[in-house]
């Protein structure tokens, strides 16, 4: 038997990880029966993912993120307390240096698209607000690109950016009202995708990593709950509290209050994070 070849690995763990992957594998083998030309071309798929990948694309997280293992991953990584927001994927379009920002800032820097206020307020378990929490925010715009899809066509750092809750915990800025967009669908997930009869498509969402000392990092989403994808994203990354509301406000006054010319959607969402565990 194979694992028993293995039994003078340099860790128990490793030991345990390659004993399950083996057996399954194994057991997948034997259900399946593949043909030695079936068996080539899972090598070759698997080939051409590796050859997809460079600094800027990483197809093997994208054949992850389509087999719902990355939420996989993360759901059993992350039992929170109950109360406390849910995680869901990072995605490949975080960029580390986005810039930190007032509250209030619009981060749309190209005026394209209708406009929003996105509000709330990051508390513990308690309800206590949270202070000097940093909001870091992105996501596509209104024809469903991240700027780092669209150099030289978006602005750098469009729709992106960096905020720090004070006393309240509150936070709030301006952008716009985000739309659904295929994950990169030109390598070899998007073919089996296509194989497979499945749409590329992930829901119009709002992407946050939620921090501060002491607490679990929330990385997470907001979800637009009138998108027509929101019951079968691509990636398996939506959970029911996480689906936000957006409202249209129409009104001059309150406009005027927030810095835009005319209506615009506001989105109210709030945060709880949860103690880290020590
Ligand atoms: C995203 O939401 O940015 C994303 C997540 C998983 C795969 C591709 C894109
Ligand atoms: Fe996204």
């Amino acid at each position: 038997m194979v694992a028993a070849r293995n039994k003078n690995a340099e860790s128990e763990r490793l030991k345990e990880v390659m004993e399950v992957i083996t057996r399954k594998l194994h057991e997948a083998v034997k259900e399946i029966e593949p043909t030695q030309q079936e068996w080539f071309e899972a090598i070759m798929f698997l080939t051409k993912i590796g050859h997809m990948c460079d600094d800027w694309r990483q197809e093997f997280i994208l054949l992850s993120d389509v087999l719902g293992v990355s939420m996989l991953v993360d759901a059993v990584n992350s039992r929170r307390p109950s109360g406390a927001s849910e995680n869901t994927v990072l995605g490949p379009f975080h960029v580390g240096d986005a810039p930190e920002y007032a509250m209030g800032h619009n981060i749309c820097l190209d005026q394209k698209g209708e406009d929003m206020v996105v509000r709330g307020r990051v508390t513990d378990v308690d309800g206590n607000a949270l202070e000097g929490v940093k909001i870091d925010v992105w996501q596509a715009n209104d024809e469903g690109f991240y700027d780092v899809q669209q150099k030289g066509i978006q602005p750098d750092f469009n729709l992106r950016g960096v905020f720090r809750t004070g006393p309240d915990g509150r936070y709030w800025f301006r952008a716009v009202r985000p739309k659904h967009y295929s994950i990169p669908d030109d390598g070899p997930v998007g073919d089996l995708l296509n194989r497979l009869g499945r749409h590329p498509f992930r829901p119009a969402h709002l992407h946050y990593i939620v921090s501060k000392d002491g607490y679990d990092v929330l990385t997470t989403h907001i979800f637009d709950p009138e998108d027509k994808y929101l019951h079968s994203d691509s990636v398996f990354g939506v959970k029911e509290g996480l689906i936000a509301e957006f409202n249209c406000i129409d009104d001059p006054a309150s406009s005027e209050q927030v810095g835009f010319d005319g209506p615009y959607w506001d989105v109210e969402f709030d945060f709880v994070l949860a103690p880290k565990e020590v």
